[in-house]
């Protein structure tokens, strides 16, 4: 006996609702003489019809009643129009429990420019109509996921997409997050979004993608930020990422690839984060990376890099998150606990850096530092007095080490 929420229903159902938006006629604020707008009895109607179809356990829609439903929570009119424009639902955590005619009408609706319902617990296949929303410029549809109860071992059961070729009809989208959603049987969703023009945020991580060489020119001319973390692609990463030089954020960790991280990657000279953990990469790394001059974040943790820490990460001046952790590194170059003043994030932790003093008195400069992680390690030298003028920091972990003689071997040196 199990209970399955019908979450591609609910999206089904606000889809169909949605279009009967459409209809909505006139615009009170022009009609009772008070210039604050309100909804239409038509929108009201529509949301009130679907609210009536959801479980909704924490009453996080209690508000959803009384005539204007531009005042409900979740619920952003257009001041103008009173149109609906907005409609937040996220972490709603209510069940949909109708059962709807499928969409009609769709077409008609063009209202709608911002659509949250991230982690709202939504599963099955979103539905295709979504794209006739034309006016959409966000769409977060994220870690939507049901638990099938009574099940041994429990089930969790993922939103789906078979394809993303409906996307093509949101022309006006910026923001796309369907991290979680499960594509894995959407083989040509990477030709299906890369001839978007308008999208500046993709975020697809976690969602057990298939890659295929793109038979298509890549086109993202406007993306930014590109998140396809954790999606076991492997083994090289794709050439075409390369290309895409107006980056400013770029996640491929978990993704099992091998090698080197390829020289292309200084062709991205916008970057300012770069996370590429969890992967198989090795060698050590390149000098191209170096070139990266505005990166703020670097994390590269979990990997098979080897070698000295080159020197050019001290060019990195911006740099203020670095994770390098759980690597075959031996060895830091002087100076980078002490020049790079940016720094608020340090975790070299589990390498095999062997260095005598690394840890210099000049670490003192480094007085934006909040947190330094070198435990499990071998480096030898006394613990600086001058960490004590570093007054943000607030977790530093030395443990197993040869610092300070004999004692450190163990303990952990936190300062709150
Ligand atoms: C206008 O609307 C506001 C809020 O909805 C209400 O408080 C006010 O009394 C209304 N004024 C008139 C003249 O109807
Ligand atoms: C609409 O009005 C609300 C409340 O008066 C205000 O907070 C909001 O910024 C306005 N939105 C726009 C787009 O003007
Ligand atoms: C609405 O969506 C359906 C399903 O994706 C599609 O077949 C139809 O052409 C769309 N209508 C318009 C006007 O975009
Ligand atoms: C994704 O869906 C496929 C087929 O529908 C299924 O085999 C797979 O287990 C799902 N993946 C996850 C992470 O749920
Ligand atoms: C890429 O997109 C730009 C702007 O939308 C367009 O001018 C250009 O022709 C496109 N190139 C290809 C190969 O599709
Ligand atoms: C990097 O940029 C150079 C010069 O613009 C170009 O020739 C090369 O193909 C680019 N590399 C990649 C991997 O896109
Ligand atoms: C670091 O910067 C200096 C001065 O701009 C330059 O000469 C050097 O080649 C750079 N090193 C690397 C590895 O990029
Ligand atoms: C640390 O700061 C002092 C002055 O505050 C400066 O003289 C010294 O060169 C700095 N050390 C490094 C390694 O940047």
């Amino acid at each position: 006996m199990f209970i399955m929420g019908s979450s591609s229903m609910r999206i089904a159902a606000i889809v169909f609702y949605l279009c009967f938006l459409t209809f909505a006629t006139f615009h009170n604020c022009f009609c009772n003489g008070n210039s604050s707008i309100v909804c239409s009895k038509t929108e009201k109607q529509a949301l009130l019809k679907f609210k009536q179809d959801l479980k909704d356990p924490s009453n996080r829609l209690s508000s959803w009643a009384g005539d204007d439903c531009c005042q409900w929570s979740g619920v952003v009119c257009d001041n103008f129009t009173g149109h609906v424009h907005e409609i937040h639902l996220d972490n709603a955590d209510c069940n949909y429990n109708g059962n709807y005619p499928e969409y009609e009408a769709c077409w008609l609706y063009h209202h709608l420019r911002y659509l949250d319902l991230s982690n709202a617990g939504f599963s099955r296949a979103i539905p295709h109509q979504l794209g006739n929303l034309t006016m959409m410029r966000y769409l977060d549809l994220s870690r939507n996921s049901v638990f099938l109860q009574g099940t041994f071992p429990e089930i969790e059961l993922h939103l789906r997409g078979d394809n993303l070729h409906w996307v093509l009809g949101l022309l006006s989208l910026q923001p796309l997050d369907m991290s979680l959603v499960n594509l894995s049987t959407a083989v040509d969703w990477l030709e299906g979004i890369s001839t978007f023009p308008s999208l500046v945020e993709l975020h697809l991580a976690e969602c057990d993608l298939k890659y295929s060489s793109p038979s298509t020119t890549i086109n993202f001319t406007s993306i930014h930020i590109l998140d396809f973390s954790v999606n076991y692609f492997g083994p090289s990463i794709p050439k075409w990422i390369f290309s895409l030089n107006h980056l400013v954020s770029l996640d491929i960790s978990g993704w099992n690839f091998y090698g080197p991280i390829p020289n292309g990657i200084k062709n991205i000279t916008s970057l300012k984060e770069f996370y590429a953990s969890g992967n198989n990469l090795n060698s050590p790394l390149p000098k191209e990376l170096f070139n990266l001059k505005d990166l703020v974040s670097l994390g590269l943790s979990f990997n098979n890099f080897q070698g000295s820490i080159p020197i050019g990460l001290l060019n990195m001046t911006s740099l203020r998150d670095l994770d390098l952790s759980n690597n075959f590194f031996t060895s830091l170059p002087n100076g980078l606990l002490s020049s790079l003043r940016c720094l608020e994030l340090v975790i070299l932790n589990q390498n095999h850096l062997q260095l005598q003093g690394v840890i210099s008195g000049a670490i003192g400069n480094l007085t934006s530092l909040i947190s330094l992680d070198m435990s499990h390690n071998q480096v030898e030298g006394n613990i600086p007095r001058s960490l004590g003028k570093l007054c943000k920091l607030k977790t530093i972990d030395l443990s197993y080490n040869k610092l300070g003689g004999e004692h450190s071997s163990k303990s952990r040196y936190r300062v709150t």
